[in-house]
């Protein structure tokens, strides 16, 4: 299931539009270095609110990798963390599709890892994110994802129209923390809502927080994804604002606002303008921001200029794990420094392997594996002097072969700068 639209392995499609500026007058001169600056002195050299990091110890850095539907599997989070990344949040995944049973649930290490499920001891702290229609429907599956299915799918079942007894919940949680989708613009499914549609119904939306928050364990943080509207009329705007003081009320730690609307999907800029107004609104909230963080400079910026708790780094992460290490260089008062291409190789060869292991009970792993290692390779081109001709070599790998013949063309260490 993903919030994607129109996306191949080798076309990003209309979600991945080329990168914009967000609108938010004067943010591009903001000095990103004063900003972390600013943060390490408020909050020490972690740079992060005290409260964050007591909700999820580890969770120790301003900013985080988003939920991306087909990228940010396993693989993808490993190679984040070994990057610097504190914290990774799961695709969406919806409340049926848990409940249904699967392979989502195989109590995960590398080798049994199947696309969402936590990656053992390197992809902690994790965050699983549902999205659905039915609020006792996300509440077994928010509770199956937190005990990592250990009751049986027919007692999980047994629980959307019954009570949910907790009292299995031990504290030996896989998942740090549940996030709830209300932001995921694809079209409604048989007329019900989910994703980014609640935000035309806010009291179904609340019900589905009531509901989640009510049988999660209290010391599981519940989260949630939103939009800043569903659209730009001033009604929906309301909406918009109900939901937000609804979700703190509920109980819920921090929301995560993505600056375009639901009917924008994943095109144009994103508005800085009205996160930074919620954050007028309400400084003493948590509250993360999304949109248009496509380099470390963006992640300091979008905080600077609307004084957020911290940043969800989305499309600006694929192919690009550095910007975590850059965070972190720059929160530490250095400049931060660009991959050298025996860098770039060794990541690239470490995803890859990586996502051998994720594919590792298909039908033809290796194949599997360089075709999906396709759609990071076109971003990881980026990086190159050659940024064209490797993109180009990347688009046309189709195995494991093909693939190698670019890693040794292009990122030859001695022979490439
Ligand atoms: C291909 C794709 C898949 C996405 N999947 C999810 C998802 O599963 N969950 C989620 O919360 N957001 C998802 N998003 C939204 C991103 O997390 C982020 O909010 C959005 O891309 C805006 O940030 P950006 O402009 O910096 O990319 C997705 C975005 C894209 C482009």
């Amino acid at each position: 299931m993903g919030c994607q639209s129109n996306q191949s392995n080798t076309n990003p499609g209309k979600n991945a539009t080329e990168p914009t500026f967000a609108i938010a007058q004067g943010a591009q001169e903001i000095d990103p270095k004063a900003v972390a600056a600013d943060l390490v002195a408020k909050y020490g050299p972690t740079g992060m609110d005290g409260r964050v990091s007591t909700l999820i110890p580890g969770f120790d850095a301003p900013f985080y990798q988003a939920g991306l539907a087909g990228y940010s599997d396993a693989a993808m989070r490993i190679i984040a963390r070994k990057h610097g990344c504190p914290l990774c949040i799961t695709e969406a995944l919806l409340d049926r599709t848990l409940l249904a049973g699967g392979k989502g649930f195989a109590k995960a290490d590398l080798g049994d890892i199947a696309g969402n499920v936590p990656g053992g001891e390197e992809d902690h702290p994790l965050i699983g994110q549902i999205m659905g229609s039915d609020p006792s429907e996300m509440a077994a599956a928010a509770l199956k994802m937190i005990e990592q299915g250990s009751r049986s799918n027919k007692e999980y079942r047994s629980m959307v129209n019954g009570g949910v007894d907790d009292s299995r919940s031990d504290g030996s949680d896989s998942f740090a923390g549940i996030d709830i989708n209300l932001a995921c613009p694809v079209k409604k499914i048989a007329k019900k809502s989910r994703g980014g549609h609640w935000l035309r119904e806010p009291e179904g939306a609340i019900a589905i927080l009531k509901a989640v928050r009510d049988v999660l364990p209290s010391r599981i943080p519940l989260s949630v994804k939103l939009r800043r509207s569903f659209d730009e009329t001033p009604e929906m705007k309301r909406k918009f604002e109900y939901l937000f003081d609804a979700a703190y009320d509920l109980g819920c730690s921090w929301v995560t606002v993505h600056g375009r609307t639901v009917e924008q999907k994943y095109v144009g800029p994103s508005r800085w303008d009205p996160l930074k107004e919620l954050v007028d609104r309400h400084p003493d909230r948590l509250i993360f921001g999304s949109g248009d963080v496509w380099d470390v400079n963006q992640i300091f910026r979008m905080i600077g200029y609307t004084g957020l708790t911290g940043v969800s780094v989305a499309r600006g992460c694929i192919g690009n794990p550095w910007i975590f290490k850059q965070a972190r260089a720059i929160l530490a008062g250095d400049d931060p420094m660009a991959p050298t291409i025996a860098e770039q190789r060794a990541v690239l060869e470490q995803h890859f392997e990586l996502l051998l292991a994720v594919n590792a009970k298909t039908r033809d792993p290796e194949f599997n594996t360089a075709r999906n290692m396709r759609k990071f390779g076109i971003r990881f081109a980026a990086h190159h002097p050659n940024a064209d001709e490797v993109k180009q070599g990347f688009i046309y790998a189709k195995n494991f072969e093909d693939w190698r013949v670019v890693l040794e063309r292009w990122y030859e260490i001695g022979v490439n700068p």
